[in-house]
């Protein structure tokens, strides 16, 4: 096949252009327009493979989404690029609604115009907003979002059915919950929580730190996505998690402990506002219908990603400071080693 990853520069995006290069014999374009978090240098070492290329560009252009459709002949689809942080969507919605609906509206007419054979959209748990105490989220639980972020997402997540629905467009929906691993950018409460730790600042937990979230290696995630691209039936939704819930103080005295630091460290701050208080995935359909199960146990999973910040100190300082925007002039500049073609990238 040839797939179009979009914001495969991102977290979870960057992880699945290396699991797809190891795991299968595609061809893939990574579509991304290295926003904040974008960074090129989660994919080190990719650029020399002959089946990855990367284009520089706005899902929300439509143009250049037809283009590289037809360039490349792309025959699916697999669709990350988002907006993807509720605290940001707290400051500014514009954005999210921007990449996250008008994009996905943008890639899912283009695909279809160009006879794309699989669509896999990523959407997220956060769709089906908050639970109680107990319960996990089906594919059936109504979506009930709550921040801006998870609104976006949800309205995303529902044009992809309407599109299945209305012209029979072969898309997938996946509905993962939090995900852990290398490359997640520091903004997100594990990564953030090392990077401010090895330097000895506060580790700023929101509200009374009970809030509950269903960890994931991001590696599952990826074999997930995966799976549904290959064998999941159009039109069907399949929730992926860990079954694998932490309080997030729990997880930030565990990071802690982990790294041999002080639990002074931790400072409750004013909570983020529309705080979902717990998400938990029930992801028994993907597991009977595709055979799906997770592999990396938390505690493995959490020492090999410590051990992987602890090691990659040099990436972390390059986000933290901005320098990592420089490699992109460096790779795909003028005299880079991977100057694009005209007006692809
Ligand atoms: P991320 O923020 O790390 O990466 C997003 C990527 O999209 C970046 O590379 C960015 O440059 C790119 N991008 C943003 N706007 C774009 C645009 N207009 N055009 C092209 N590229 C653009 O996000 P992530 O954590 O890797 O999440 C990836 C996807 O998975 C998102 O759709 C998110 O909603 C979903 N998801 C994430 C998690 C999680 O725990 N991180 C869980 C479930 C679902
Ligand atoms: O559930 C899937 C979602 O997981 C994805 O759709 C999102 O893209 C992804 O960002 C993530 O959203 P969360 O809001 O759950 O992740 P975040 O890392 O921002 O926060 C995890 C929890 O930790 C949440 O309860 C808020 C809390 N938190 C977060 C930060 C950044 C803190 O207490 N302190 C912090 O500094």
């Amino acid at each position: 096949m040839n797939i179009l990853v979009t914001g495969g520069a991102g977290f979870i995006g960057s992880n699945f252009v290396r699991h797809l290069l190891t795991a299968s014999d595609d061809t893939i374009v990574n579509l991304d327009l290295l926003t904040y978090a974008g960074n090129l240098e989660n994919l080190a070492g990719c650029e020399d493979d002959p089946r990855y290329r990367f284009v520089r560009g706005d899902i929300k252009d439509r143009a250049l989404v037809r283009r590289v459709m037809n360039d490349f002949r792309i025959s699916a689809v697999v669709h990350f690029a988002a907006e993807s942080h509720v605290d940001r969507s707290v400051e500014g919605p514009e954005a999210f609604v921007a990449t996250n609906v008008m994009g996905t509206e943008i890639l899912l007419e283009e695909a279809r115009r160009a006879q794309v054979e699989r669509f896999v959209m990523v959407s997220t748990d956060e769709v089906y907003g908050s639970l109680g105490d107990k319960g996990a989220f089906t594919e059936t639980t109504p979506l009930a979002p709550n921040s801006p972020y998870a609104a976006s997402k949800a309205a995303a997540d529902l044009l992809c059915r309407a599109f299945h629905r209305t012209f029979g467009f072969p898309v997938l929906i996946t509905r993962c919950s939090n995900n852990y691993g290398p490359y997640q950018f520091p903004e997100k409460l594990i990564p953030l929580m090392i990077a401010n730790a090895l330097e000895d600042r506060p580790l700023p937990v929101y509200g009374d730190g009970q809030n509950v979230r269903d960890w994931l290696h991001v590696s599952d995630h990826c074999r997930a996505v995966d799976l549904v691209l290959r064998s999941g039936v159009p039109g069907e939704v399949y929730n992926i998690g860990g079954c694998n819930e932490k309080r997030n103080l729990d997880l930030v005295q565990l990071l802690v402990d982990e790294l041999g630091k002080s639990r002074d460290l931790i400072t409750f701050v004013p909570d983020r506002p529309g705080h979902d208080r717990r998400y938990a995935i029930d992801a028994g359909k993907i597991s009977r219908e595709l055979g799906w199960r997770p592999t990396v146990t938390f505690a493995a999973g959490m020492a090999d990603t410590v051990k992987w910040y602890l090691d990659h100190q040099d990436w972390l300082q390059q986000v933290r400071s901005g320098r990592y925007r420089e490699y992109y002039d460096r790779m795909y500049g003028a005299g880079g080693r991977h100057e694009p073609e005209e007006g692809r990238s």
